[in-house]
């Protein structure tokens, strides 16, 4: 892959209309939304999303665009509340994000659909919760984990994304004990331990990496992220200066599969 893949804003900018538009993306784990009015947010591939419990049990992801002047509703990266109230003019608008009121100044002069936060498909599977911006997408197919949840730790990294996701493939092969689930997400199985290590491309640069524990407790995955943040940070620097991925099975089928 070329370097600026790995160091310009216009390559990422490319790969959320022809990846993250497209693809079921990971954005949490569905016991990070344990009770109703919890929530988190986040920017995934560019889009700014908030995935919510509802009172009546159902996670529903909602872009985190406000209807009124398009300002980003929700800056906390998760909590609980009742109703998600924009920061800048007050809109409201509940779980599911449907418009409840806004502030007289500022209020629309009638109540239509499209006042609503646009809701997008949303699955949970394996213990994660998954959305898709696209209008029909294909079918999410993956098996439950059998273990109880033990935690997610999240570590900020200062990387590409795909360094991220190179970095995961190279470690592994093909196996049953390691499963891609393109294009951000690796699990691994380890006995009755099973790791889910969710990349979130924030920018071009900045990515998070999610790593969520099943049967076991997170912190014991703590020195596992911190290597994989070493060797990532490192890795970055090397494709800035045009030394590139280290070919493995894995990590081509991840290049053959950007370049479709
Ligand atoms: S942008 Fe949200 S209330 Fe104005």
């Amino acid at each position: 892959m070329k370097v600026e893949a790995y160091t310009e804003g216009e390559a990422f900018q490319a790969e959320k209309r022809t990846v993250f538009s497209t693809e079921w993306l990971p954005l949490c784990a569905a016991a990070q939304l344990a009770n109703a009015g919890d929530f988190v947010s986040a920017t995934v591939g560019g889009w700014s999303v908030i995935g919510a419990r509802d009172k009546d049990g159902a996670v529903r992801v909602l872009r985190n665009a406000c209807r009124h002047q398009n300002m980003q509703v929700v800056a906390a990266p998760s909590g609980t509340c009742e109703s998600f109230r924009c920061r800048f003019h007050g809109w409201t608008y509940d779980l599911q994000g449907r418009f409840l009121a806004a502030p007289p100044p500022v209020a629309p002069k009638e109540r239509t659909p499209d006042l609503d936060l646009a809701q997008l498909s949303t699955v949970v599977a394996s213990g994660l919760v998954f959305f898709n911006v696209a209008q029909r997408p294909a079918a999410l197919a993956l098996t439950e984990p059998a273990a109880a949840y033990g935690g997610t730790l999240a570590t900020d990294i200062a990387c590409n994304w795909k360094v991220c996701v190179e970095h995961l493939l190279a470690e592994h092969a093909s196996s049953p004990d390691f499963t891609w689930v393109w294009p951000l997400l690796a699990i691994r199985q380890a006995g009755s331990v099973t790791v889910m290590e969710q990349v979130v491309p924030h920018t071009f640069l900045r990515t998070r990496l999610f790593t969520h524990v099943f049967g076991a407790a997170a912190d014991e995955q703590k020195p596992v992220a911190a290597t994989i943040k070493h060797a990532c940070e490192n890795l970055q620097t090397k494709r800035a200066a045009g030394i590139g991925a280290a070919e493995s099975p894995l990590v081509a089928a991840f290049h053959a599969r950007l370049m479709e």
